[in-house]
């Protein structure tokens, strides 16, 4: 089909369908978020993270036995090849994170056995695996970033208590890790969004998983998307920093915001493609945040996120994204900032990789067209 002069164009492909998906339903309407029909907040408040991957993947809650098998077998896959983290040593320590995960989830399919094979029994096998290295990978990284040694996996642990226990170097509090978890289980998986999309448009040309996995990172890592999360303590770092001794937070929150605003800048963590109305994942986060606010006693923390939220309700009328108390509680938790968005690559790699699988059972190269807008048709002088 090519396009006429009364072709509909859609920035940005918003509000365009563009395929069918099993995998989870974004409900903006009323503000719900169902993973293969499960409410997402059912799933934060019951479930572990590894059972919320093996739903996303076989489309069915894992059984006792089908549990302790997955278990196993992402239990065996932590820790890192060698050739990764030589390859990680090369990379400056002021490298970004996110380009460290771009660049280890390319290096993990360069050097997978099964890389070129996208049968669906290779593909869970290559997800299982990346599931189970990118937390290695990222504890890796941030420890190496503070000058401290590697510090291997632990095969008794959930993969929520592993990767705290990997990056710090001791048993975080279960409350913690909890927190963790349901952070987890929040950035998994949210349907069409622009990296999963970036991981369909790969897989539709029969390319390889860890190809499309790479590509997804790339597209998690502007702060129009993942990026956020980092961006939301940035902001709340300016703020206090800005603030004098004994200074008011709200007064001082709503004086950068106007400043900001003024300036047309993006408020980080705020505002949603979809939800108009509130991201459905936020009351689940902010409930885990105040738990981290109480563990940590970091009161100040939670009343520069209320201030926050206020002055954009108040000054635009828009609400958080799941962005924006997952910034703070990471931060809490300990991570460095830049560590943020990683967090949610480790987590996203089960959406990622189960919309990977979804296209590749019906699929249809992904390729829209574009209306030319260009100088009309011309000679060579
Ligand atoms: N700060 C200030 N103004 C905003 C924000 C924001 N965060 N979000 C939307 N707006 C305003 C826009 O300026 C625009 O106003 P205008 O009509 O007067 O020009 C209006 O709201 C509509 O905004 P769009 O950018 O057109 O909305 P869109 O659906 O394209 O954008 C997006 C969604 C990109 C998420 C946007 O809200 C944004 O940039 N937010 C900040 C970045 C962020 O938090 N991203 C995380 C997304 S969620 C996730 O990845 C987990």
């Amino acid at each position: 089909m090519t396009p006429t002069s009364e072709t509909t164009i859609h920035k940005g492909l918003a509000g365009v369908v563009a395929d069918t998906t099993k995998i989870s339903k974004v409900n903006s309407e009323t503000n719900s978020l169902l993973y293969r029909g499960y409410p997402v907040q059912e799933l934060a408040a019951r479930c572990s993270f590894e059972q919320v991957a093996y739903l996303l993947w076989y489309g069915e809650l894992p059984t006792a036995d089908q549990l302790a098998e997955f278990e196993k077998a992402e239990r065996d896959g932590r820790g890192l090849e060698r050739i990764v983290k030589e390859a990680i040593d090369l990379l400056p320590t002021t490298t970004h994170p996110m380009d460290v995960c771009r660049t280890a989830a390319s290096i993990l399919g360069a050097t997978h056995p099964q890389a070129a094979d996208n049968s669906r029994e290779a593909n869970l096998k290559k997800g299982i695996d990346l599931l189970a290295a990118m937390p290695a990978v990222v504890a890796y990284d941030q420890r190496r970033r503070r000058s401290l040694e590697e510090v291997p996996a632990r095969g008794d642990l959930s993969y929520s208590a592993n990767f705290l226990y990997m990056t710090f170097g001791e048993e975080a509090a279960p409350e913690v890790v909890e927190a963790f978890n349901v952070s987890m289980i929040l950035y998994a998986e949210h349907s069409f969004n622009a990296s999963t999309f970036t991981a369909r448009v790969i897989a539709s040309t029969l390319a390889d998983l860890h190809s499309a996995v790479t590509g997804a990172i790339g597209a998690l890592k502007g702060p129009l998307h993942g990026g956020a999360n980092e961006a939301v303590m940035h902001t709340f770092d300016e703020i206090i920093k800005a603030l004098p001794d004994g200074g008011d937070v709200t007064e001082a929150t709503q004086k950068w915001l106007e400043d900001a605003l003024a300036n047309k800048k993006k408020i980080m963590g705020f505002g949603h493609r979809v939800y108009k109305n509130g991201d459905s994942r936020v009351p689940t986060m902010k409930t885990s945040l105040d738990k981290m606010v109480e563990h940590y006693n970091r009161p100040d923390l939670g009343e520069l996120y209320a201030a926050m939220e206020a002055a954009m309700a108040k000054e635009k009328n828009i609400k958080p994204n799941l962005d924006y108390p997952t910034g703070p509680v990471y931060h809490l938790m300990g991570f460095d900032t830049e560590m943020f968005t990683p967090l949610f690559v480790a987590s996203r790699i089960t959406g990622w990789t189960a919309h990977v699988m979804e296209q590749l059972e019906a699929n249809s190269l992904i390729r829209p067209l574009s209306e030319y807008n260009g100088v009309d048709e011309r000679q060579l002088p």
